[in-house]
């Protein structure tokens, strides 16, 4: 899909992300996060395979982690400079461990990009996008940062993501446990709205299984993806509450008994 973009309406985001609490969920699944990542890695292997092979002198792994892709890039393009972009310090340590070269670090907000003047050939940014509170003002601001023909490289979670835990938890109360994720639409229309020259969205379902549904919300929290926007943490140790949530997962139990999780991917390519 190639788009040409002219249009100058915006995006309004309503639900401030808390952010201090976003910060705060991954830096506490820092420590372990390698070890509940597979799907992360999963994507972002994808990811990296939509990169074209140019010559890139400046990257920016946005939202690096604990810096699996800094290296997986720096592997591709070994010459280049690198910048390690996280909003978690915790993250951006054992990031710093990797002992990467070329490589520098920055603790800061995705959305405090239009701050900064980088001018690089190529920003990546797995698995983080979701967690912007205007995404629409982001993908401008990254747009900033990429000098002529620049290319940014985006996996996100798109709605429908999650969907068995959230009727799960209609089991226990009518609150919403999961963050809402945009649709498609939502996305292409973001995309044509920016000033990219080029852009390529490309969708997948992946379905994670889990033993159980304690499993699986340990997966959740070892990925860092536990925080819910604008809701108190439930207290996952009441027995009651995990007796209501299988309950609530029952429909969704496979052939093998085991209790899926649907994640919907989005892939987007963008040439300045
Ligand atoms: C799911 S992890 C992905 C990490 C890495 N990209 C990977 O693929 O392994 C999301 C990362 O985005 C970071 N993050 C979340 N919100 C952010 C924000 N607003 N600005 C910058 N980084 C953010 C988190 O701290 C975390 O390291």
């Amino acid at each position: 899909m190639h788009l040409k973009t002219v249009s100058t309406k915006r995006h309004v985001s309503i639900n401030k992300i808390n952010k201090k609490a976003v910060e705060h969920s991954f830096s506490k699944a820092a420590q372990h996060y390698d070890n509940f990542s597979q799907l992360q890695r999963d994507i972002g292997e994808q990811l990296l395979k939509k990169i074209a092979r140019t010559e890139v002198e400046n990257i920016i792994d946005l939202g690096c982690g604990t810096g699996f892709f800094s290296e997986r890039l720096l592997s591709i393009f070994p010459d280049s400079q690198l910048l390690c972009f996280d909003i978690s310090p915790v993250m951006l340590q054992k990031a710093k461990q990797l002992k990467l070269c070329n490589t520098t670090y920055l603790c800061a907000d995705i959305d405090d990009l239009s701050q900064f003047d980088f001018q690089v050939d190529l920003i990546f940014s797995n698995m983080v996008v979701q967690w912007s509170d205007d995404l629409s003002a982001a993908i401008d601001a990254i747009y900033q940062q990429l000098d002529c023909e620049g290319k940014l490289y985006i996996s996100t979670l798109l709605d429908g993501s999650l969907q068995e835990l959230a009727t799960a938890w209609k089991q226990v109360d009518s609150y919403l446990h999961i963050n809402q994720f945009k649709t498609e639409k939502d996305l292409c229309k973001i995309v044509s709205d920016s000033a990219f020259k080029h852009a390529k969205l490309t969708q997948e379902t992946r379905v994670l299984e889990y033993k159980t549904v304690t499993e699986l919300m340990h997966a959740l929290k070892g990925m860092g993806a536990n925080h819910v926007h604008g809701y108190q943490p439930v207290n996952m140790n009441g027995y009651g509450i995990i007796k209501k949530l299988e309950l609530g997962y029952l429909p969704f139990k496979t052939a093998r008994r085991l209790l899926p999780l649907t994640f919907q991917v989005c892939y987007i390519e963008l040439t300045k």
